[in-house]
């Protein structure tokens, strides 16, 4: 049986993050508003992160100078410069003032087929830049269904076996709680944030020090109930990060925990 209370007392050290994942959204003009309600309502409290689409990082780079939000993209080549049509570098996001990159979000691994020997080779080359990789795990519903989350969640941190793991973030995500509105129940997160950091403490005798974040429909009303999970770090917001009222809740539910 592993220990609830040591782990709490160590998250407790820990400052929660809450990254806003935009995904495929936005426009110059809407940008503008939404981080202008951003900057002036969050302070100090938890560290605040927002993953925008690629030709968009110049100029929320400009938007965030001066505030407290730190810039992030949301996926990145695992090579280092050549011939790779459409890819985007580690050094380049860095260029743009980038602190954090979405890796292996399952968006991509479904639709895109990423395998998880690529989000390895991506959490390394964005690690050898300077960026810290947010790496997205999570099982499907068929997954869960079949008694596999263990197995499946297990495959897919071997993308860490390579790295320290402290210097990464672990986002858990199930599939079948991503955009759906039906976030998963606060004990079924629970459980796999506490075998996700069991698996860390197998590996490292820094398990605290990795956050580990959930993520699938966190909304301002569910938010401090789940962040209040002990081995809960803070969220990745997909569709709730798009509206400012409710992002700016999230934050102030992940600052409680972080005082
Ligand atoms: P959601 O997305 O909050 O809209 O469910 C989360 C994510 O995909 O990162």
């Amino acid at each position: 049986m592993r220990d609830c209370r040591v782990s709490h007392t160590l998250v407790e050290m820990v400052r929660q993050l809450v990254v806003g994942n935009w995904k495929m959204n936005g426009s110059l003009a809407d940008n503008r508003v939404l981080v202008a309600a951003l900057t002036a309502a969050l302070g100090d409290g938890a560290e605040v992160a927002i993953c925008v689409p690629f030709p968009y990082l110049s100029q929320v780079s400009g938007l965030l100078q001066a505030s407290n939000i730190v810039l992030g993209a949301q996926d990145v080549s695992a090579h280092s410069e050549g011939a790779y049509t459409g890819q985007v570098s580690a050094r380049m996001l860095r260029e743009f003032d980038c602190a954090y990159v979405i890796v292996g979000h399952s968006e991509r691994r479904a639709m895109l087929r990423e395998s998880d020997a690529e989000v390895a080779d991506k959490t390394i080359a964005a690690l050898a830049a300077g960026l810290t990789p947010i790496v997205c795990v999570g099982e499907t519903l068929a997954e869960r269904d079949a008694g596999s989350v263990q197995d499946v969640i297990g495959r897919q941190l071997g993308a860490l076996e390579a790295v320290d793991a402290s210097r990464v973030v672990i986002a858990y995500e199930p599939v079948w709680a991503i955009g759906t509105g039906r976030s998963a129940q606060p004990a079924q997160v629970a459980e796999v944030l506490g075998f996700i950091r069991d698996w860390l403490r197998a590996r490292t005798d820094k398990a605290h020090a990795t956050r580990i974040l959930y993520g699938g429909s966190v909304k301002a009303d569910t938010a401090a109930e789940l962040f209040a999970l002990p081995d809960c770090d803070g969220g990745l917001i997909g569709g709730a990060s798009l509206v400012a009222e409710e992002f700016i809740t999230i934050c102030r539910a992940a600052a409680d925990r972080s005082t």
